[in-house]
This record gives structure tokens, C-alpha cells and sequence, in this order.
């Protein structure tokens, strides 16, 4: 099969033959016909996060996917030939970047006809990330007043519209050229990062997610109120500030879940959610879609359309 490889840390995305992944008891095989990108991909490739996940090369790039099962496993219950699914795969599947990919089953949610593989394949990954920072870790209530740092990125396009499904009051931080986006989206404050600071406009909010890090962190602390919670995917609180603003700090990383990505599915499915496409790229101009992806500047998600 065809499939956007690295051949080392740092090395350009090509794309290359390779074998097929074999079919696990728990698995199944999907014809890929789109994947979208995340910040990881370009982080791993950097080679960053080496002590934590040393990648083996050929290492195919992505990890988010929508295709058509070609292939079942002996122990898979839910899932047929034929079935249109959507995934975050986890860590030893993924590479999605490719003709063909492996999945658990209990990793995928079934696409409906009416949402295009390109749209599923914008989900699985930000939209996961989103629904466990606000929902599972957050603990998110209805009325409660969230800050959503980076509201154009694709986590923060999905976060935006999840918070106000579940009925809070969402301020974001977005620079001037996508503050109609993020109102579009449900956003009720809307923070210029570039002109305003957003800890001197908010103040007694209950929740903040934090995908920025840093400085981010450390100001973020100061628009809770007692008893609020601090939800990052980018960092730590290193002065302990958790305990001064007597508010709860958590740091995290997102994880596969089949069930959850099924919900997320259904709110879309009911129009009460839609993806945010930065851009889309047939599959062989995949280079060009992760230098996108570098400039960081995208407006939701970027798409390779594979098949
Ligand atoms: N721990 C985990 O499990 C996990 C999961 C998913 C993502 N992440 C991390 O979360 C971050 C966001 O991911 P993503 O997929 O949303 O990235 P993305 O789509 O590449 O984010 C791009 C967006 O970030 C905005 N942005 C950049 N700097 C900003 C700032 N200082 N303030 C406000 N907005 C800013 C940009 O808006 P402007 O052009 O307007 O500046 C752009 O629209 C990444 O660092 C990623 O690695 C972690």
C-alpha cells in the first residue's frame, strides 16, 4: 500500500510502499479515504517527544482516519465489512496516513452516509481531546463561564461548540482575522491575543482549557474562581499556583474511545456541531499539507483526502 512516511526525525514526509497492516483478533481494516493532521504528528517528527515515544522508521505519519472496513477480526462483534467508520487509533496503529489502516474496535464510531469522509476525518482526534478537557476533566455544567484558549485551532473550533451544547458561557482567545469564525461558532467573548489581555477581560470563570502553555498557564489562573479548574493539554503548572488560587490544575493527554467519539458523531450528525476545514490535499501533495500544519495559522482542521 501507498503510505506518508518519515524515513528518520526530521526528515521530509514522502510518500512510499509499504506492507498492509495484518488483521489483529480485536480489529479491523479500513480502506482509508481521508485523515487529517494534528500538531503531534509534526511534534513526533521533530523528534521532541523521543524520550517519552521513540518512533521506528519507516514511521507513517497521522492519526486520524475515515474509511470503509474491509477487514474483521475474529473477535469483532460490532463492526462488518462494508460499515463507513471514523477513529483515533491508538498509539501502535497509528500511522492513518496510508492506503490502509488497523483499528480496535472499540476505537471507532460509524460514520453516517450524510457526514463526507473528509468532515469525519476531521473529528476524531481534536474532537475527543475537546469532549475529555471540558466534559470528563472539566466537569463542565450547564451556565458555567469557560475560557477556551486558541478558539481557531482545530481542538478550539470543536471545544467551542461542545461547551455551548452543554450550555455554558464561552470566552476565547483568537487573533482579530478569526473573531467572526469563533462567534460564528457560539463564542459570547471573543479576546483578541494580540491587542487585549485576556486575565484583565474575564474574571470568576469556573473552567479554563489551555492548550497554549507557558505564560498561558500562568495568567489563566487569575479569571478563576475558587474552586474552579484549570484543564491543560500543553503544560504544567510549575509554581504550584493551583494551590494559591485554590483552584484544581490538570494536565493530560487525550486517548482513543470509540463510545465517546459515537456522541461527539451524533451532535454533528444533529447539526448542532460542524467541522472547521482549514484546507484539503489529495494525497500525493501530503508534504504541502504538513508545512501547513507548521505554519501553526491554521483555521480548524487540514484534511489529505487519501482515496
Ligand atoms: N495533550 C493532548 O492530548 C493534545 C491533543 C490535541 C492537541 N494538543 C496540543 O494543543 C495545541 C492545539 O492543537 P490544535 O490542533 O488546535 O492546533 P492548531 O489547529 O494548529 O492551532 C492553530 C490555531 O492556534 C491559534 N493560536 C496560535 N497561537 C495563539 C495564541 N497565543 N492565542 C490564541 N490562539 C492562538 C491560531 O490562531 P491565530 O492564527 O488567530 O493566531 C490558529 O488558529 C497544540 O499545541 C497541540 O499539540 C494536545
Amino acid at each position: 500500500m501507498k503510505a506518508a512516511i518519515i524515513r528518520d526525525y526530521e526528515a521530509a514526509v514522502v510518500i512510499d510502499e509499504l506492507a498492509k497492516p495484518a488483521l489483529a483478533d480485536d480489529s479491523v481494516i479500513i480502506e482509508v479515504h481521508s485523515a487529517s493532521l494534528n500538531p503531534i504528528d509534526n511534534i513526533l517528527r521533530a523528534g521532541y517527544l523521543r524520550q517519552m515515544l521513540e518512533l521506528s522508521f519507516p514511521h507513517v505519519m497521522g492519526y486520524d482516519v475515515s474509511g470503509v472496513v474491509v477487514e474483521v477480526g475474529s473477535d469483532v462483534k460490532t463492526v462488518k465489512v462494508g460499515d463507513a467508520v471514523l477513529a483515533r487509533p491508538n498509539q501502535e496503529d497509528a500511522g492513518a496516513m496510508a492506503e490502509f489502516a488497523r483499528l480496535k474496535e472499540d476505537e471507532v464510531a460509524i460514520k453516517p452516509a450524510r457526514i463526507s469522509h473528509t468532515d469525519a476525518a476531521s473529528i476524531p482526534l481534536a474532537g475527543l481531546t475537546a469532549w475529555q478537557a471540558l466534559i470528563t476533566k472539566g466537569q463542565l455544567k450547564k451556565d458555567d463561564k469557560v475560557l477556551i484558549h486558541a478558539g481557531s485551532g482545530g481542538v478550539g473550533t470543536l471545544a467551542i461548540q461542545i461547551a455551548k451544547r452543554f450550555g455554558a458561557y464561552v470566552a476565547t482567545t483568537t487573533s482579530s482575522k478569526n473573531a467572526e469564525l469563533v462567534k460564528s461558532l457560539g463564542a459570547d467573548v471573543v479576546i483578541d491575543y494580540k491587542t487585549e489581555k485576556f486575565q484583565e477581560e474575564l474574571k470568576d470563570y469556573d473552567l479554563v482549557f489551555d492548550m497554549l502553555g507557558g505564560d498561558t498557564i500562568v495568567e489563566s489562573f487569575k479569571v478563576l474562581k475558587k474552586g474552579g479548574a484549570l484543564i491543560s493539554i500543553k503544560g504544567e503548572d510549575t509554581e504550584n499556583l493551583a494551590a494559591k488560587y485554590d483552584v484544581r490544575f490538570e494536565n493530560f493527554f487525550m486517548s482513543p474511545d470509540g463510545a465517546m467519539l459515537t456522541e461527539i458523531v451524533a451532535l454533528l450528525e444533529a447539526g448542532s456541531v460542524k467541522t472547521v476545514i482549514d484546507s484539503v490535499f489529495p494525497f500525493e501533495k501530503v508534504a504541502d499539507a504538513y508545512d501547513q500544519l507548521a505554519t501553526g495559522r491554521s483555521v480548524g482542521k487540514i484534511v489529505v483526502n487519501v482515496k
